[in-house]
């Protein structure tokens, strides 16, 4: 038994506050407002938690969830496609206070679940225990923030504009049947970023978890089932290809949100009969660069490219995935940063301290050592103590250093815990790396020199989205803009910009006659027009 191995529970190791109840077979899924049982195939649920038993290690089966296939995932469809009813049904045509009285609802019983769904974003992705409960919290805030960023738009757009003789009044009006689907890091907040401002719109919606965290959903089903009308949210599970496959193939999709690989993605939009006719909001790989130059504060550096390249194991799509070091720095930002990788404490997600936990991709390990394996056949060393070390589902966090642009490392996704690490000389290859990259979400600069720091943010304002000085990448806060250039994204989200991806903006004109403006006027005196209307929604 390795020094990893030994981090694994015995069954009464576990905490009894985070211990599950039982398997969780899960049968049911979300069509037309009504909970379906599944009697068919399930797929097992296994998390990254081993456990010792006298046999030995085993991986824990925690339960089992639905692998539907492509009818059941075009009942869901139809059933959206209902409800949507080419937007004459009850929830695009709700009033906007209506459609967020609902929500406000599902809040409500999506607090009381907190304990459930945190307990199960520990056990099936192995995140620590506060970075669970913040994804659980955050994902309630961004909802309450998107229901005050709605109220803002729609009173603003109460307001009539005239030009050139037309008067107008414009609002933002639905688009039909959005398909969402998230990622297995966040599968909570990720995939509700866009479910929600999606039905916030007054879309109707197909919900597909992502590939791990997916038992997480099932405590929320009867919330989802009970807060909207039938047919509004739609939850479907299997396997993606035959399941999403079917709804894109169909044409019936209108707004697809995804957050995923740019191949999965790619490979979904093709299959649309209708390409012009969807409408795409994308969070794709990443290869967020740090850039530390000769003057950066180091402590700084290294404590920001912690958390930057490492927190939840490397895998955010806003995690540091390559660190771009001066010659004439490198060996002290690598003793420091060295020495605090090796201090991280590997463990169970729920303990206290923990910074390294077991990951949940089968064969993550071995991805993970073939590209390490491949830049030490090229040249790199492993340069912390505890890096390369790995059993089982956990994988020591490995720098290595000095990674080369003939190295996959360089330039491949790792989406997990391997650190490379690159030195530069001028700062015109830092610049032609990030020029030159396939990807183009984030980066960071670390320095002091502001005539510096100045020109390389000029060469890279038309490369990235964001450009973090003396911090790490990320999405946060996330009433910010979140988007990417070339492979990383498609569309911006943000609070206020998901409501406009989903939502189309649709007029109301006239020429501003004495005979027309009083026809408006008795429409809006008389109230006889849901979507013309000067009401203030407070
Ligand atoms: O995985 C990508 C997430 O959007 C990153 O969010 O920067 O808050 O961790 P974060």
């Amino acid at each position: 038994m390795t020094a990893l191995d030994t981090l694994f529970p015995s069954e009464e190791q576990i905490p009894p506050g985070v211990r599950l109840p039982a398997y969780l077979e899960q049968r049911e899924y979300l069509v037309g407002g009504e909970l379906r049982t599944w009697a068919g195939e399930l797929n097992p649920v296994a998390s990254p938690v081993f456990v010792r038993t006298p046999e030995g290690l085993k991986q824990k089966v925690i339960g089992a969830t639905p692998l539907l296939t492509s009818r059941e995932s075009l009942d869901a469809l139809a059933a959206a496609v209902k409800a949507y009813d080419s937007g004459r049904g009850v929830w695009p045509s709700l009033k906007v206070a209506e459609r967020i009285e609902h929500v406000e609802r599902f809040l409500t019983a999506m607090r009381a679940q907190r304990t459930a769904v945190v307990n199960l974003l520990m056990w099936e992705i192995g995140k620590t225990q506060p970075d669970s409960e913040k994804e659980f919290d955050r994902t309630v805030d961004l909802i309450v923030e998107t229901i005050r960023a709605l109220k803002e738009l729609d009173r603003t757009s109460s307001r009539f504009v005239q030009d050139q003789g037309i008067m107008a009044q414009i609002r933002r009006a639905p688009m039909g049947v959005a398909l969402c689907m998230g990622p297995y890091n966040y599968p909570l907040n990720e995939t509700f970023s866009t479910l929600f401002p999606a039905l916030l719109m007054g879309n109707t919606v197909v919900f597909k978890p992502a590939k791990f965290g997916v038992l997480l959903v099932r405590p929320l089903l009867e919330a989802f089932r009970d807060c909207f009308p039938p047919g509004v949210i739609n939850i479907i599970y299997g396997r993606g290809r035959e399941t999403v496959g079917a709804l894109m193939e169909s044409g019936q999709v209108d707004l697809f949100a995804f957050i995923g690989t740019n191949k999965g993605a790619s490979e979904l939009k093709r299959m649309h009969p209708r390409p012009h006719r969807l409408k795409s909001v994308l969070g794709l790989d990443a290869k967020n660069p740090a850039i530390i130059l000769e003057d950066a504060d180091l402590d700084n550096a290294v404590k920001e490219c912690i958390t930057g390249t490492l927190s939840f194991n490397g895998q955010r799509c806003t995690a540091l995935k390559l660190l771009v070091v001066h010659r004439n720095i490198v060996d002290a930002f690598l003793a420091k940063f060295t020495a605090a990788v090796d201090k991280l404490k590997p463990g169970m997600p729920w303990d206290p301290g923990v910074a390294v936990t077991p990951l949940p991709e089968p064969g993550k390990g071995t991805y993970l050592q073939g590209l390490v394996d491949d830049a030490v056949s090229k040249g790199a060393r492993v340069v912390n103590q505890t890096g390369g070390q790995a059993s089982r589902s956990f994988y020591s966090p490995t720098v290595v250093y000095p990674v080369t642009r003939d190295m996959r490392l360089a330039s491949e996704e790792q989406f997990g815990p391997v650190v490379p690490v690159m030195v530069f000389d001028e700062d015109a290859e830092a610049v032609r790396l990030v020029v030159e990259s396939q990807f183009g979400q984030q980066l960071s600069l670390f320095g002091k020199d502001s005539a510096r720091i100045g020109r390389f943010i000029d060469a890279f304002s038309n490369q990235v989205g964001r450009i973090n000085l003396n911090c790490q990448c990320q999405r946060g806060p996330d009433t910010f803009p979140f988007n990417g250039r070339k492979d990383s994204a498609e569309g911006t989200l943000s609070v206020a910009d998901a409501l406009r991806v989903f939502s189309i903006r649709t007029l109301v004109a006239t020429k501003t006659t004495p005979d027309n403006t009083a026809l408006v006027q008795s429409i809006l005196t008389r109230r006889e027009s849901d979507f013309l209307t000067t009401d203030f929604l407070f």
